[in-house]
C-alpha cells in the first residue's frame, strides 16, 4: 500500500495555524523571516497576524530581482507573507546573502508560490543553490499548488547565500525565506546536511503546527491513516529533550484500530530511489495504564528490527528515537512500521515523526577573505555586474566574470587566482583590498582612470606573474619590489608614473609592446616560430612551411603562466645538449614505449622530469605537434601531469614532463612488482582525481582538450598515491600507446576505445567519458578489459551480465576481500555503466561524474568514521534512546 504523503504539502501555506496553550510568544532571536517581494510602500517589519512571527522585507538581502504578487483569488488563501514574490527576469544567477551564525546549526526553509503573479500561467522549474553546491530543484510545473524546500545545515562561515539559478526559459522566483538558529546537539548525521522528507504529528485535526508552539518553527504537519484510531490526552506531556517538539504535537497519538496489526507508515520516492534517510520518531504514552496493561512494540524498517531493545513510551514524558548512521530503501520503496511484541497487551503507538534525506553539499566555499576583498573592491569601484552574485568561484559555469580559481580540490576553498579588471571605468587609487588576494598570479588594472600611487603591497603578493596597470593616470615611482625578477609588469600609458630601476621606461617599453600584442598578432608570433622552426629543420615543402599553424584560441590557465605562448614556448624550449645534460646522457631509462623511450631526468638542479624522446618517424605533422606543444604548456591542473618543456633540435625530438615517481595505476591494481593493492577508498579517490583532470581539460580549456587515451596505464601516481593523468591531447601528431599493433590512424587503444568512434571518426569528450567508464570498471573489478578466456571478453560485457546476478561481490575485486561499502561500491558501478554506454549522448559528462564520484567517497569515508560517530554518541542521555547502527543492504 502507498500513501503519498508528498501530496500533504498542498498549499500548506493556506492551512490554518493552531495555538495551543502558550500563553508567551517564545523568543525570536536570530529568526530571519523574508517576506520576498514585499512591496516598498508597505511596512516593514510587520507581525503576521495568524503565526505571530515578525516577517521583514528581503529587500535588503539582495540587490536584483522584480516583485510581484500573485493573482487575487490565491491572494486570500495564502498567509501574507508568502503572497508576493520576488523574481529574476535578469541575470541567470541570483542571490540572497544571509547573515548566520558560522559553525551553528540552522533551519533554512524557502517557500515558492508562483500564483500566476505574471499572469502568463506560465509555471517555472529553476535551480536552488546554497553557495557554490546544488541544493534543490523547483518544479512548480509538478508542484502546481506551490513547494517549499528545508534544510538542517551548518553554515561554514558567517553568510549563508542562498541563490536561485536559472535552468531554462523560465523565471526563477521565491515567495518567502525564514533561517532559524537550532540548538548543536540534536539531528547529528554522520556526513552532510539533512534535508526535509516530511514532519507529521498524528492527529484527526487538520492543523498544523509551527511557530509559537514549535520554539524552532518547524511545521508539523497533521496526518492520520484510516485504520488508525486517535488517542489524546489534556494533561501536560513533557517535549524537554534535545529536539524539543511541541507539546501540540505529542499530545495526540495514532494507534492501530485492530491491536494485532502493525502501525505502518510507507511511501516510495521513485525520483531518487538511492537517497539516505534520518527518521526521528517521538513517542510519549498520553493513555492511563492499568496495572495488568502494557505497551511495547519494535521498530521495523524494510522489514528488519531497528534497534535491540523494544520501545516501552514513558508516561507523558517525551522519548525521541534516532538512527545513528543513514538508512537506506531499495527502490526508493520504504516502510517503517511498529508492531507490538507478544507481552504486550497494548498496540503500539505513535506521536510524531520526522524523516529527512541526506544532502551533500561538498564544494567548499571561496575562502571568506576572499570573498570579503572582492566585496570592497565591488563597492570601492562601485562595480555592479549582474553575474557577481554568490560564490565567486563555484560553480564553475556561474564563475563571476573577471575571475578566474585555483581548485586544489572540494575540500579546499578555491582560491582567486587571476583579477581582470580592464576597461571597467575604475577611478580612484588601487584598491587596498586587493591585497587580501594572497594568490592572485595575474592582475589586469590597465585601461582605466586610476589614479595615485601604485601601492607597496603588489610587491608583496608573491604569486603574481604579471600585472598590467598599463592606460591608467597612476603617479609616483613603481616601488621596487614589483621590479623582480618572474614578474611581468605593464605600465606604459600612465604619463606622471616613473620606473624605479634607472634607465628609464623607454628601454622596458620598447620590450614591452609585443608582449601586450593582441591575440591576432600572437598568432603571427607563432607563425613566425614555427616558420622559422621548420625552415631550420630544413624541411623540403615550403608550401608547407609558409602556412601558420592551425590558430588554436587561448587556453584558459588557472594557475600561473606567461599569458603570451610565444614567450612560453621560448622559455620551455631545450637544447638537445640541455637535454642530454639532465638526463645524465640517458642513464636512466624509465620505459619504453610506442613512440621511443622515457628517461628520468633532472632540470635546475632540483626539479625531477620525465623525458620522452620521441622517434623522428613517428610525427606526423609537425605543424600540429608544435601547436599543441604550445596549447599543452598552458595547461595546469593538479591532477594533469604537466609538460614543462619540450625540445626540437633536427631530428631531435623530446618532450619533458613532470616526474610523477609512483608508477601508474594498472601496476597498482595487478600488484605486479610488489606493487600494494590499493583499497577501496583510495581507488575511489584517485577515480575522483582523474575524474577532475579530465573535467578539467573539457570545460576548463578553451577550446576543450580532448584527452583521446584515457586508460589506467595513463593514471600516474604520485607518493601520496594522488592521481595525475598523463598523455592527453597528443593523439593527433603522434601514434600514442605502447600497443604497436594500434594503427597509427586510429587514436586510442583497444577496449577504451569509444564504439560510435567508428561511426563517427570523431574522438570527442564523450568518447574520453566511455574511456574512463573502462578505467572505472577496471577500478572496480580489476579485471583484464579484454580477456579472450573470459565468455563475454569485453569487461562492459561481463559485468553487464554479471549485473543480472545481482551479487556485487561476484563483480567487485576479490583482492578487496569485502572491504568497501556496497552502497558506494553500487554507485561507483552504476556510474561506470553509464559511462559506458554505448551511446554517447546516454553518457553523464565529467562534471557529473565528479559529483558523483564525490558522493561515493563521502559514502565511502562516512562508513569508515561510523564507529567513531557511534563513541561520540554514547553521552548518557536520559530520554533518547539509538537503535542499531544498521549495514548498509546491497539493493
Ligand atoms: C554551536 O556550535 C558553535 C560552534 O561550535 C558555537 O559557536 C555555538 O555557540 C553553538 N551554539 C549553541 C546554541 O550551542
Ligand atoms: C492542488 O490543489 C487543488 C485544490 O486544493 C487540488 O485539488 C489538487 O489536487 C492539488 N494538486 C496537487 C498536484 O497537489
Ligand atoms: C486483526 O488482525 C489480525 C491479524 O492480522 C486478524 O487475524 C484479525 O482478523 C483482525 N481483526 C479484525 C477485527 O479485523
Ligand atoms: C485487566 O484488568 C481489568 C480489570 O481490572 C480487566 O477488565 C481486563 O480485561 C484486564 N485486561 C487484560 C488484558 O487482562
Ligand atoms: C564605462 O563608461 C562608459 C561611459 O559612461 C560606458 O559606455 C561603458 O559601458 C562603461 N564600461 C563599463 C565596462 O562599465
Ligand atoms: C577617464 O579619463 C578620461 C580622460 O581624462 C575622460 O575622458 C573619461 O571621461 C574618464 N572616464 C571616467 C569613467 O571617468
Ligand atoms: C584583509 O582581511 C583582513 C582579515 O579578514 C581584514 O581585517 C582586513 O581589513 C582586510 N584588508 C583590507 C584592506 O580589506
Ligand atoms: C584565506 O585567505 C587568507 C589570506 O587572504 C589566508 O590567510 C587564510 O588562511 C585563508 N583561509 C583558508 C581557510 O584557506
Ligand atoms: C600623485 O597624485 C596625487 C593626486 O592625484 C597627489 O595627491 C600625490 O601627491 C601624487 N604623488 C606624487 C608622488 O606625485
Amino acid at each position: 500500500m502507498e500513501r503519498s504523503l508528498r501530496l500533504m504539502l498542498l498549499l500548506i501555506g493556506t492551512l490554518a495555524i493552531i495555538h495551543i496553550g502558550q500563553a508567551q510568544s517564545p523568543s525570536q532571536q536570530g529568526f530571519i523571516s523574508l517576506d520576498c517581494g514585499l512591496p516598498g510602500n508597505e511596512p516593514s517589519p510587520y507581525t503576521d497576524a495568524g503565526t505571530e512571527l515578525q516577517f521583514y522585507s528581503d529587500a535588503t538581502y539582495i540587490q536584483s530581482g522584480k516583485t510581484g504578487t500573485v493573482a487575487s483569488n490565491l491572494e486570500s488563501m495564502l498567509m501574507k507573507p508568502y503572497a508576493t514574490v520576488r523574481f529574476f527576469p535578469e541575470g541567470r544567477r541570483n542571490c540572497y546573502n544571509l547573515p548566520v551564525e558560522k559553525g551553528r546549526k540552522h533551519l533554512v526553509r524557502a517557500w515558492f508560490f508562483y500564483g500566476n503573479y505574471d499572469g502568463r500561467d506560465v509555471k517555472p522549474k529553476f535551480a536552488l543553490y546554497l553557495g557554490p553546491n546544488p541544493w534543490a530543484t523547483i518544479d512548480l510545473e509538478e508542484q502546481v499548488n506551490g513547494t517549499r524546500v528545508e534544510i538542517l545545515h551548518i553554515p561554514t562561515s558567517n553568510s549563508l547565500q542562498i541563490c536561485l539559478v536559472k535552468t531554462g526559459e523560465t523565471t526563477p522566483m521565491i515567495s518567502a525565506l525564514e533561517i532559524r538558529p537550532m540548538g548543536n546537539n540534536s539531528y547529528i548525521t554522520n556526513s552532510g546536511s539533512l534535508s526535509l522528507y516530511f514532519r507529521v504529528y498524528l492527529t484527526k485535526s487538520e492543523k498544523y503546527i509551527r511557530y509559537k508552539n514549535d520554539i524552532y518553527d518547524r511545521q508539523w504537519l497533521a496526518y492520520f491513516q484510516d485504520e488508525w484510531t486517535q488517542i489524546t490526552t489534556t494533561s501536560d506531556v513533557s517535549n524537554n529533550n534535545k529536539f524539543n517538539p511541541p507539546k501540540a504535537a505529542l499530545a495526540t497519538a495514532a494507534i492501530p484500530t485492530n491491536a494485532s496489526e502493525p502501525l505502518t507508515i510507507d511511501w516510495t520516492n521513485s525520483d531518487k530511489p538511492d537517497d539516505q534517510y534520518y527518521l526521528y520518531r517521538h513517542f510519549a504514552e498520553i493513555q492511563d495504564l492499568r496495572a495488568n496493561e502494557t505497551r511495547e512494540f519494535n521498530m521495523v524498517w524494510n522489514d528488519e528490527v531497528m534497534s535491540t531493545e523494544p520501545v516501552i513510551p514513558d508516561k507523558l514524558e517525551i522519548t525521541t528515537m534516532l538512527s545513528v548512521s543513514p538508512r537506506t530503501c531499495a527502490r526508493g520503496q520504504c516502510k517503517f512500521q511498529l508492531i507490538r511484541t507478544n507481552r504486550s497487551t497494548l498496540p503500539p503507538l505513535l506521536n510524531a515523526l520526522e524523516v529527512f534525506t541526506v544532502i551533500q553539499f561538498p564544494q567548499s566555499e571561496t575562502n571568506e577573505t576572499e570573498v570579503a576583498a572582492m566585496r570592497n573592491i565591488e563597492s570601492t569601484y562601485g562595480l555592479s555586474r549582474i553575474n557577481w552574485q554568490g560564490d565567486p568561484c563555484f560553480p564553475q559555469q556561474l564563475r563571476w566574470d573577471a575571475l578566474d580559481c585555483s581548485n586544489t580540490d572540494i575540500f579546499t576553498p578555491p582560491r582567486i587566482t587571476s583579477l581582470n579588471l580592464a576597461s571597467s571605468n575604475l577611478t580612484g587609487n588601487i584598491a587596498a583590498a586587493i591585497q587580501n588576494l594572497t594568490q592572485l598570479v595575474k592582475l589586469d588594472l590597465s585601461n582605466n582612470n586610476l589614479t595615485g600611487e601604485v601601492p607597496e603591497f603588489l610587491g608583496n603578493i608573491k604569486s603574481l606573474l604579471f600585472i598590467n596597470l598599463s592606460g591608467n593616470d597612476l603617479n609616483g615611482t613603481v616601488p621596487q619590489s614589483l621590479e623582480r625578477k618572474g614578474l611581468e609588469l605593464l605600465h606604459q600609458g600612465n604619463p606622471r608614473l616613473v620606473s624605479s630601476s634607472s634607465p628609464p621606461k623607454t628601454t622596458k617599453k620598447s620590450f614591452l609592446v609585443p608582449i601586450v600584442a593582441s591575440l591576432a598578432s600572437v598568432a603571427i608570433l607563432i607563425a613566425a616560430l614555427v616558420l622559422y622552426l621548420v625552415l631550420r629543420k630544413k624541411k623540403p615543402s615550403t608550401v608547407e612551411a609558409v602556412h601558420p599553424p592551425p590558430n588554436r584560441p587561448k587556453t584558459n590557465v588557472t594557475h600561473g603562466s606567461s599569458p603570451e605562448p610565444s614567450i612560453e614556448m621560448k622559455k620551455r624550449r631545450f637544447s638537445y645538449s640541455e637535454v642530454i645534460k639532465m638526463t645524465n646522457n640517458f642513464e636512466r631509462v624509465l620505459g619504453e614505449g610506442g613512440f621511443g623511450v622515457v628517461c628520468h631526468g633532472t632540470v635546475n638542479g632540483s626539479q625531477q622530469v620525465a623525458v620522452k624522446l620521441l622517434s623522428q618517424s613517428s610525427t606526423q605533422g609537425y605543424k600540429e605537434f608544435k601547436a599543441e606543444v604550445d596549447l599543452l604548456l598552458r595547461v595546469h591542473h593538479t591532477n594533469l601531469v604537466s609538460l614543462v618543456g619540450y625540445c626540437d633540435e633536427g631530428d631531435h625530438l623530446a618532450l619533458i614532463y613532470e616526474f610523477v615517481p609512483n608508477e601508474d595505476l594498472r601496476q597498482h591494481l595487478s600488484g605486479k612488482g610488489g606493487r600494494p593493492i590499493v583499497n577501496w577508498g583510495t581507488r575511489l579517490r584517485i577515480a575522483a582525481e582523474a575524474a577532475l583532470g579530465l573535467e578539467y581539460l573539457h570545460i576548463g580549456c578553451t577550446p576543450p582538450i580532448v584527452h583521446r587515451d584515457v586508460k589506467t596505464t595513463n593514471i600516474l601516481l604520485d607518493e601520496h598515491y594522488k592521481a595525475k593523468l598523463a598523455d592527453f591531447g597528443l593523439s593527433r601528431s603522434f601514434p600514442i600507446g605502447g600497443e604497436t599493433h594500434v594503427s597509427t590512424v586510429v587514436a586510442g587503444t583497444p577496449g577504451y576505445l569509444d564504439p560510435e568512434y567508428y561511426q563517427t571518426s570523431r574522438l570527442g569528450e564523450k568518447s574520453d567519458v566511455y574511456s574512463f567508464g573502462i578505467v572505472l570498471l577496471e577500478i572496480i573489478t580489476n579485471q583484464l578489459v579484454i580477456d579472450r578466456n573470459r565468455r563475454k571478453s569485453h569487461i562492459t560485457h561481463w559485468v553487464g551480465s554479471e549485473l543480472n546476478g545481482g551479487d556485487i561481490a561476484k563483480i567487485m575485486d576479490p583482492k578487496l576481500n569485502g572491504d568497501y561499502d556496497s552502497r558506494s561500491a553500487w554507485r561507483a558501478l552504476e556510474l561506470a555503466m553509464a559511462c559506458a554506454d554505448p551511446t554517447s549522448a546516454k553518457r553523464p559528462t565529467m562534471s557529473h561524474v565528479v559529483i558523483e564520484l564525490k558522493e561515493c567517497l563521502v559514502s565511502e569515508n562516512s562508513k569508515r568514521n561510523m564507529s567513531q560517530g557511534m563513541d561520540s554518541l554514547n553521552s548518557p542521555e536520559v530520554s533518547m534512546i539509538f537503535d542499531s547502527g544498521m549495514i548498509p543492504r546491497a539493493r
